[in-house]
């Protein structure tokens, strides 16, 4: 939970991809925060449990079965911040493909099946520009709003898999800064979270234990992340707080793409 409540008093916030992960920890972190909340999930009882889950911690929050890559879902997501909250200050584009039977295919581009890139970039890429070109009349017309899309380190650099992923995740950068650029003098700020490997439960049941050991190993803070690691700066950049802070992706990896992961694997001081 938050450390500094209020800082999103007053404020309401859609959040993409909350049942579960990084979107749940933002919604619950969101919530103790003061915000009002609108849960979007594919996954649409995950999100009715999690916003359950803020109200039961004494806040207000709605759920929305929402399919990101489809414009009519979007429509009606936004539609329901409105009509139930009456307005919208915050977007936390988060939701992407995470399966990890999805991702499987996402390997040897000679094989990539091309439907798996096209839904990847349907989810990753489409879904926060339909979310953007959605939310920002409401936002345009109060003259403010935060735009937080979630990226990933694999949008920085590549990897031996993943080439679809990172792709998608380094358009959600470069989309980050335009949004920024072209609403910026209209009151609208828009910024990205790249979390490095974050131990969802999702991911510790599905990555290799000898993956998780080696990512452990390059991030250079003790352990991998949290997901609330994740949400606490989502929600800071969601406030007021960071009001001169936008076109920016901060790293949120344990400095894992920092450094050379070389040399600091043989000379560094452990424990
Ligand atoms: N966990 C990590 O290590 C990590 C690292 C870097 C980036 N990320 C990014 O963080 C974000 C959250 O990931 P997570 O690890 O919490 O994953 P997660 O699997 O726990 O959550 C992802 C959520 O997105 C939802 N979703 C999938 N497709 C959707 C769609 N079409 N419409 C609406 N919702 C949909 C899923 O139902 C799920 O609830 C993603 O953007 C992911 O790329 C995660």
């Amino acid at each position: 939970m938050a450390e500094r409540a209020g800082r999103l008093e007053g404020k309401v916030a859609v959040v993409t991809g909350g049942a579960s992960g990084i979107g749940r920890a933002t919604v619950l972190c969101m919530a103790a925060e003061g915000a009002r909340l609108v849960v979007a999930d594919l996954n649409g009882a995950g999100a009715e449990a999690v916003a359950g889950e803020a109200r039961a911690a004494g806040g207000e929050a709605i759920s929305v079965r929402t399919d990101v890559g489809e414009e009519a879902d979007i429509a009606r997501m936004i539609a329901a911040a409105l009509d139930t909250f009456g307005q919208i200050d915050v977007l936390h584009n988060n939701a992407a493909v995470t399966s990890a039977e999805l991702l499987a295919g996402d390997a040897a581009i000679e094989d990539l099946d091309t439907e798996l890139w096209d839904l990847t970039m349907r989810v990753n890429l489409r879904g926060p520009m339909l979310g953007v070109k959605h939310a920002l009349p409401p936002m345009l017309a109060r003259g403010r709003g935060s735009i937080v899309n979630t990226s990933s380190t694999a949008g920085f650099v590549g990897d031996g898999v993943y080439g679809a992923y990172g792709a998608s995740k380094g358009g959600v950068n470069a989309f980050t800064a335009y949004v920024a650029t072209m609403y910026g003098k209209r009151g609208i700020r828009c910024n990205a979270v790249a979390p490095g490997l974050v131990a969802t439960p999702n991911a510790r049941e599905h990555f290799d234990p000898a993956l998780l050991e080696i990512y452990e190993s390059n991030h250079l803070t003790p352990t991998l992340g949290t997901p609330d690691e994740v949400a606490r700066v989502v929600a800071f950049l969601a406030s007021d707080e960071a009001s001169f802070v936008t076109g920016q992706v901060i790293k949120v990896d344990g400095g894992l793409l920092s450094h050379f992961p070389t040399w600091a694997q043989i000379h560094r001081p452990t424990a």
